[in-house]
């Protein structure tokens, strides 16, 4: 007994490990913005690993919050007490380096005090389904736009605009920064990942597959169109598309980005136009790794949901009294035995 529940484990990590073929990432997001009258600007944090929100940061709140579906990160806390502290710190401290960088940016932009400006940096790794090094990136954006990055090969510094220039120059004269940030991409951004994939494999390396709906929208102008909604499904990566006599549509189809649904799930739709009457020429494809093969849809217009309730009541009568007629024979047959 023992041994076959082992096998059936084993067999459980295994098809876990095939199903995740694509690479694995950890990524911080920081987001500095200056507020007119207020000497502190609002610097705020969110950190993913792979599409999940493992935690957030918010110097109004002054607190590090783990996300609402990493559920291991309380056992990592509980296993090193002084983890939640340190990380604060090291926050606390990096607000303040944007801070000051906010502060030189806006001079070399020649724009006054007081304005709205916001400063973004986006710093992670990428490993390979082995676990090991593949990439790392460490860029900022200053109002939205590209500001400076890390080419991690040479050491050097990009500037993405001439501004730039100057952060080039002072982070350049000290090598040690770069090395600095390559190590820790490279080293502890590494280590990190592979604990959080080890501690949250549950969340982590699970796959949900989407379940998909197709509905049919009439614009006042008489314009006919299909709508395919994909939602409930994990990781984020899915591709939703509609055929018309087997050829994919791209032209004629609006996608929306995909997005998430808040509970660690995404969702996306793709929509197409049609001409009213052809609707049965349509097929929309969903395709996600959490899917042996591709769902295939079409518009059904008889698949109206209160029929299906009524369907579903009057089957499930159907086999109630089927059931109970059934014990009633079955004693019967007891009784005369
Ligand atoms: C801002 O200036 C300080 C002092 O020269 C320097 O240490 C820091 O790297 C600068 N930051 C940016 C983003 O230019």
């Amino acid at each position: 007994m023992e041994s076959s529940l082992c096998a059936l484990l084993l067999l459980g990590t295994l098809a876990l490990q095939e199903t995740w073929a694509g690479p694995r990432s950890m990524r911080h997001f920081n987001t500095a913005i200056t507020r007119p009258g207020v000497r502190q600007p609002r610097f705020l944090t969110v950190t993913y690993v792979d599409d999940l929100q493992i935690a957030s940061f918010d110097t109004d709140r002054q607190c590090l919050r783990s996300g609402p579906q990493a559920a291991w990160m309380e056992r990592m806390v509980q296993e090193d007490p002084w983890f939640w502290e340190r990380e604060t710190e090291i926050l606390r401290g990096a607000a303040q380096m944007f801070r000051v960088a906010l502060q030189n940016i806006s001079v070399y932009f020649h724009q006054s005090a007081g304005g709205v400006h916001t400063l973004q940096r986006m710093l992670g790794c990428e490993v390979s389904p082995e676990l090991t090094f593949q990439h790392g990136f460490y860029q900022f954006a200053y109002d939205g736009r590209d500001y400076i990055s890390l080419d991690l090969e040479t050491l050097t510094w990009r500037a993405a605009v001439p501004q730039a220039v100057n952060t080039k120059r002072i982070w350049e004269a000290d090598r040690s920064i770069a090395e600095g940030w390559k190590n820790y991409l490279e080293e502890e951004c590494v280590t990190w990942l592979k604990k959080h994939l080890e501690m949250g494999k549950d969340t982590l390396m699970r796959t949900d597959p989407p379940s998909a709906t197709v509905t049919r929208h009439t614009a006042p102008s008489g314009e006919v169109t299909l709508r395919c909604r994909a939602q409930d499904f994990y990781p984020k990566e899915i591709s939703v598309t509609w055929l018309r006599d087997g050829e994919e549509q791209p032209q004629d189809t609006e996608f929306i980005e995909t997005r998430p649904a808040g509970d660690g799930t995404f969702q996306k739709w793709a929509a197409v136009d049609v001409t009213s009457g052809q609707e049965d020429k349509y097929t929309c494809r969903v395709q996600h790794e959490g899917l042996s093969e591709p769902l295939t849809l079409q518009w059904e217009p008889q698949s109206s949901p209160t029929w299906l309730i009524v369907g579903g009541i009057a089957a499930a009568l159907l086999l109630l009294l089927a059931v109970i007629a059934g014990v009633v024979m079955w004693n019967r047959n007891r009784n005369s035995a």
